[in-house]
C-alpha cells in the first residue's frame, strides 16, 4: 500500500515527456504469484528537450528482475531502481533506443484490485488510472500513447483463455502444458488502457455488420454456467454499436469487442481497448435473479464503455485533470442513449434524482471540486459523481445552448480533430466554439467554478402592460479553495401557462437572450420582461433540469398543481410534484422534531392522488411522481441542524397520509398494474411493475399489515416483485413472523448466487432504526459474507453508511465509530474501496451538534492512524477540513 502523503499534483504544472513512447513489447509468463513481464519499450527524446534528460519511469511496489538497453546489460551507474521509480541515464540525443524491462509481480497478493490481479482463479487487469505501473516501469500518463504487442504464456489447463486488447494475432502449444498467445492493438493508446485476462471462462458469442460493412466479432466471457445471463447484456451491446452509428457516426475499428464480467472489481466496468472488464454485477441477468434497476444499469453501463471507444479511447485526456473530457461526456452519450431507448422524461427524473442525491452533498459539501481540478493528492478519488454526472450536465448545457444541430456539428468536429490525441477540455469546448460561433468563454465557468449555484427567481405580472416580468439572481456557494465565484452562463428552459393550461407565445422579451423557449441567465441578477402575456402566467423554470442548479420560486400550491397537470414537459410535471411535496416533509421533519402533530396538505395528497390515477401518463412516470424525495433527500433541503430520526419520522407520518387518503386508488393500481405473460425486462413492463410496487408500499401503511406484501413475496415470478415485497416486509415491519421467514426462504433460495447474496445483505443493512448497527455486525460473521469482495462489502457496509440515515446517524454515534474501525480494516487491504465507503461521512457538518459531534471524533479516530493509504488520508483530511 502506497503510504506517501501530502505530494499534491497541480494542472498548472503539466509538460509533455521528454521522451516519446514508438512501441510496446509486452511478454507475460502468468503465475499466481511469480508473473514474469517483460516489457520491451521503444522511445526516442522528443525534439528540443535538453540532451542530458533522464528516462524517468514509474512504478508501484515493483521489484525490478532486469534491465537491458539495446538488448544488453546497463551498468549500474547508469540507472537508479526503487519500487516507485526507474531512471536511466546517458541516453542517445536523436535515435531512437530500446529498454527492456522484466518484473517479477504477484497477482495472488494484489488485493488492492489494481493492476494485475486474480479473482476466482482468474487472472484480470485494472489499469485506470495508474495501475500499470504495478506490472511494469512505465511513463504511466495518459498522454503517453503507443500501438501495443503482447504475448502471454500460461498454464493450458487451467487458462484455456489468453485475453488482450486488440486483434488476435495467434497462439500455439509452448512446451509441456503451456500455451501462448499474441495480441496486437494497432491503434495507439495510453497505459491505462491496457487489459490481460487468462483463465478459463465460458463464453456466448454474436456478430455486429458496421455501417460501412465489416463484421465484427461480439463475445461475452462470464464464469462457466452463467452464459444464458449474459444476453442482456449481449443485445444491449448490439444496440449500443448500433446507435452510436445513426447518432453519432461512429464506427467500431477492431475485429472484435471483448466483455470480461469478473466477481472482484472495485468500480462498475473498464473500458479497455477492445476488450471490457465488467464487474459482474453490470453483466450478468435474468428474470429471477435481476432486477428492472439492474437491467436498466447493464444497458448503460454496456453502453457506457462501449461509447468510450471513441469518447475515451481514440481521443483521451492529455493528463488526469480532463477526467471529466471522457467521463463526462460519455456520461452524456449513455444518458441519450437510455433515453432514446425508453421513455426520456422517466429517465430524466431519475437522472436528476441520482444528481442531486450524489452530487449535490458532494458540491455542497467538504469534498465539493470543479468538474475540471487544478489539483489532487490521489486521483483515485475523483472519479467521483462531479466528474460523471455533473460533467455529464455540462455537456448537456451545451447541446441546450446550442441547440440539438449545432451541437452535433461541434461533436463532428471534436471527432475529426482531435482523433488519436491526447487532449484537454478547452480543446473539446473550442469544437463547439467553432461550430457555432458562440463565445463559451463564460459557459466555460461551469468546468471551473465547484457548487451548485443557487438562483432565486421572483415574478411579477402588469396586467395594463400585458407584459410578465421575472427577476433572477445567481449565487454559487463558496467551496473548498474557491471562496468567490463569478457569474455563469445558465441555460434556463423556460415556459409561461396560462390558467388554462395553454401555452402562452410571448411577442417579444427583453432583459435576457430568449431563444428557443431558453432563458441565458448571465448576470448575477437580470429582468426578463416578456410582452404580450395575456393574462397572470404560471411560469415554469428549468425545464427538464436544463441547468444543475438549485432554484427558489415561490410557488403557490395551485400554481404548482397546475404545472403538474399541464406541463408539456414531463420532467416539469414531476419537478411541480415534488415542489408540493417537499415543504410538507420538510414541516413535517421539524413538526417531529418538535413532537407536534404532523399534517400534510390537502392540494398535495389531492394532487398526487390524482397523478397517481391519471390513465394518459405512463406508469413509470407516476411511479416517479409518488416516490417522494427520500430521507436523504429531506435532509439536504433542510441544509442544518439535521436529526434523521425527526426527518424518517416525518417522512413516515406523510406517507402514512397519503396512503390513507389514496388507498382506493393504490388497491385498484396493485389490481391492474400486472404484466401478465412472459416476464419481459422492457421499459414499458418495467413501468407497470414500478407503480404496481408503489402502490403496495403505500398499501402497506394504509393497512398497516405485512399480509399483502407477503401473499406478493409469494406470488412473485421476476427479482423486481420478489426484492420489493421482501424489502417491505423487512423495512416496514421487521419484527414479524413474516419478514424473518420471507429473508430466510430467500437466502436458501438464493445462497449460491452471489449477486442476489448482494441484494439479501443490502436489504437488511437498510432496515431503519438504531437496532441497524447490531444487524450489520452480525451479518458480518454470516458465513455468506466476505470481506475482500467489494461488492458484498458495498451491499452491507456501503448500504448501511449512505442509505441508512436512522442506522447509521444513531444518536449515541456508534454507527459513525463501526464505519471508522472498518475504513481502517480495509484500508489494509483495498484502498479506494475504503476511500469510497468513507466519503459516506461527507455531510457531518449537516448534522445537529451532538451528532455531529460523535461523526467528528469518529473522522479523528482514522486520521490519527498511522498507516493510512493515500486515497484515505486525501478523504479523511478533506472531510475534516
Ligand atoms: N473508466 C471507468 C468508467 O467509467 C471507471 C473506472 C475508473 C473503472 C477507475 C476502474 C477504475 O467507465
Ligand atoms: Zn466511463
Amino acid at each position: 500500500m502506497r503510504t506517501d502523503t501530502g505530494q499534491v499534483i497541480n494542472l498548472a504544472d503539466y509538460r509533455p515527456t521528454d521522451f516519446v513512447l514508438e512501441r510496446v513489447d509486452l511478454t507475460f509468463e502468468l503465475d499466481p504469484t511469480e508473473t514474469k513481464v517483460e516489457a520491451r519499450l521503444i522511445f526516442h527524446r522528443r525534439e528540443g528537450v535538453d540532451p542530458s534528460a533522464p528516462l524517468i519511469l514509474d512504478g508501484d511496489e515493483l521489484n525490478l528482475s532486469s534491465l537491458l538497453f539495446d538488448q544488453n546489460e546497463l551498468a549500474p551507474e547508469r540507472y537508479t531502481v526503487t519500487p516507485e521509480s526507474l531512471v536511466i541515464r546517458d541516453l542517445p540525443e536523436t535515435v531512437p533506443f530500446e529498454v527492456t524491462v522484466t518484473t517479477i509481480i504477484n497477482p495472488e497478493a494484489n488485493t488492492q484490485l489494481m493492476g494485475l490481479y486474480r479473482t476466482s482463479g482468474i487472472y484480470c487487469t485494472q489499469c485506470e488510472a495508474e495501475g500499470f505501473r504495478r506490472i511494469t516501469y512505465f511513463p504511466d500518463r495518459p498522454d503517453v500513447l503507443a500501438p501495443y504487442t503482447v504475448n502471454i504464456i500460461a498454464d493450458k489447463d487451467a487458462n484455456p483463455l489468453l485475453l488482450s486488447n486488440g486483434n488476435f494475432l495467434g497462439g500455439a502449444g509452448y512446451g509441456p502444458g503451456k500455451h501462448f498467445a499474441a495480441w496486437f492493438d494497432p491503434h495507439p493508446k495510453p497505459s491505462y488502457l491496457f487489459a490481460l485476462v487468462a483463465g478459463d471462462l465460458g463464453v456466448v458469442e454474436d456478430t455486429f455488420t458496421t455501417m460501412s460493412g465489416r463484421e465484427v466479432v461480439l463475445k461475452i466471457y462470464v464464469e462457466h454456467g452463467k452464459e444464458p445471463r449474459a444476453a442482456y447484456a449481449m443485445d444491449a451491446l448490439k444496440r449500443s454499436m448500433k446507435w452510436d452509428e445513426e447518432v453519432f457516426g461512429r464506427e467500431y475499428d477492431l475485429d472484435i469487442f471483448m466483455i470480461v464480467a469478473v466477481s472482484d472489481f472495485n468500480m462498475g466496468a473498464m473500458e479497455n481497448k477492445g476488450l471490457n472488464i465488467f464487474n459482474d454485477k453490470y453483466v450478468l441477468a435474468d428474470p429471477e435473479t435481476a432486477t428492472d434497476a439492474d437491467y436498466a444499469n447493464i444497458e448503460a453501463i454496456i453502453a457506457h464503455e462501449y461509447f468510450h471507444n471513441w469518447t475515451g479511447n481514440r481521443i483521451t485526456c492529455r493528463d488526469w485533470f480532463q477526467l471529466c473530457l471522457k467521463e463526462g461526456l460519455t456520461v452524456y452519450r449513455d444518458h441519450e442513449f437510455s433515453s432514446d431507448q425508453r421513455s426520456r422524461p422517466v429517465k430524466r427524473i431519475a437522472e436528476v434524482r441520482h444528481l442531486k442525491s450524489e452530487q449535490f452533498p458532494e458540491d455542497g459539501g467538504p469534498l465539493a471540486h470543479p468538474v475540471r481540478p487544478t489539483k489532487y493528492r490521489e486521483i483515485n478519488n475523483f472519479y467521483t459523481t462531479t466528474v460523471y454526472e455533473k460533467g455529464s450536465e455540462v455537456t448537456r448545457m451545451i447541446a441546450t445552448l446550442l441547440g440539438r444541430e449545432t451541437f452535433k456539428k461541434g461533436m463532428g468536429l471534436y471527432f475529426d480533430r482531435h482523433d488519436g490525441q491526447a487532449v484537454t477540455i478547452e480543446d473539446f469546448v473550442k469544437c463547439f466554439e467553432d461550430a457555432s460561433g458562440r463565445d463559451l468563454a463564460q459557459f466555460s465557468l461551469w468546468y471551473h467554478q465547484a457548487g451548485t449555484p443557487l438562483v432565486t427567481a421572483s415574478g411579477s405580472y402588469d396586467a395594463g402592460a400585458k407584459s410578465f416580468s421575472l427577476s433572477l439572481e445567481q449565487m454559487t456557494p463558496a467551496t473548498p479553495g474557491q471562496p468567490t465565484k463569478e457569474p455563469m452562463h445558465i441555460p434556463l428552459s423556460l415556459a409561461l401557462f396560462a390558467e388554462d393550461g395553454s401555452k402562452f407565445e410571448p411577442a417579444s422579451v427583453d432583459g435576457a437572450e430568449y431563444a428557443g423557449e431558453v432563458l441565458h441567465l448571465t448576470a448575477r441578477t437580470q429582468t426578463a420582461v416578456f410582452h404580450g402575456v395575456a393574462s397572470r402566467p404560471v411560469v415554469s423554470i428549468n425545464r427538464s433540469f436544463s441547468a444543475p442548479i438549485n432554484l427558489h420560486f415561490d410557488q403557490s400550491p395551485a400554481d404548482l398543481a397546475l404545472l403538474a397537470r399541464y406541463e408539456t414537459d414531463h420532467f416539469a410535471r414531476w419537478q411541480a410534484l415534488t415542489d408540493l411535496a417537499l415543504p410538507n416533509l420538510l414541516k413535517a421533519a421539524r413538526d417531529a422534531r418538535e413532537g407536534a402533530p404532523i399534517v400534510c396538505e390537502q392540494t398535495f395528497v389531492d394532487t398526487l392522488i390524482a397523478a397517481a390515477a391519471d390513465e394518459s401518463l405512463e406508469p413509470a412516470f407516476r411511479a416517479q411522481a409518488l416516490a417522494l424525495p427520500s430521507e436523504s433527500d429531506i435532509a439536504r433541503e433542510l441544509g442544518s441542524n439535521i436529526d434523521p430520526d425527526a426527518v424518517h419520522a416525518g417522512r413516515q407520518a406523510i406517507m402514512k397520509q397519503i396512503a390513507e387518503a389514496g388507498k382506493a386508488t393504490f388497491a385498484a393500481l396493485y389490481d391492474a398494474m400486472t404484466t401478465p405473460g412472459e416476464f419481459s425486462p422492457d421499459a414499458k413492463s418495467a413501468g407497470r411493475r414500478a407503480l404496481r410496487n408503489t402502490a403496495l408500499t403505500y398499501l402497506s401503511y394504509a393497512e398497516s399489515s405485512p399480509a399483502r406484501a407477503k401473499a406478493a413475496f409469494d406470488g412473485a415470478n421476476n427479482m423486481t416483485d420478489l426484492s420489493h415485497a421482501l424489502t417491505i416486509l423487512a423495512h416496514r415491519f421487521p419484527d414479524s413472523a413474516e419478514a424473518k421467514a420471507a429473508l430466510e426462504t430467500f437466502r436458501s433460495r438464493f445462497q449460491d448466487n452471489a449477486l442476489v447474496v448482494d441484494k439479501w445483505f443490502a436489504i437488511q443493512a437498510g432496515i431503519p432504526g438504531p437496532g441497524a448497527l447490531d444487524r450489520v455486525k452480525a451479518l458480518m460473521e454470516n458465513p455468506l459474507f466476505k470481506r475482500t469482495n467489494p461488492n458484498r462489502m458495498r451491499s452491507l457496509v456501503g448500504t448501511f453508511a449512505f442509505g441508512n440515515p436512522t442506522g447509521f446517524g444513531r444518536a449515541d454515534g456508534e454507527g459513525y465509530r463501526f464505519l471508522a474501525s472498518q475504513i481502517l480494516d480495509i484500508d489494509q487491504r483495498n484502498p479506494q474501496l475504503a476511500a469510497r465507503l468513507l466519503t459516506s461521512m461527507r455531510s457531518w457538518r449537516s448534522l445537529e451538534s451532538a451528532r455531529a459531534d460523535h461523526a467528528r471524533s469518529a473522522l479523528m479516530e482514522i486520521e490519527k492512524a498511522d498507516s493510512l493509504s493515500t486515497d484515505v488520508r486525501d478523504i479523511v483530511e478533506r472531510t475534516l477540513k
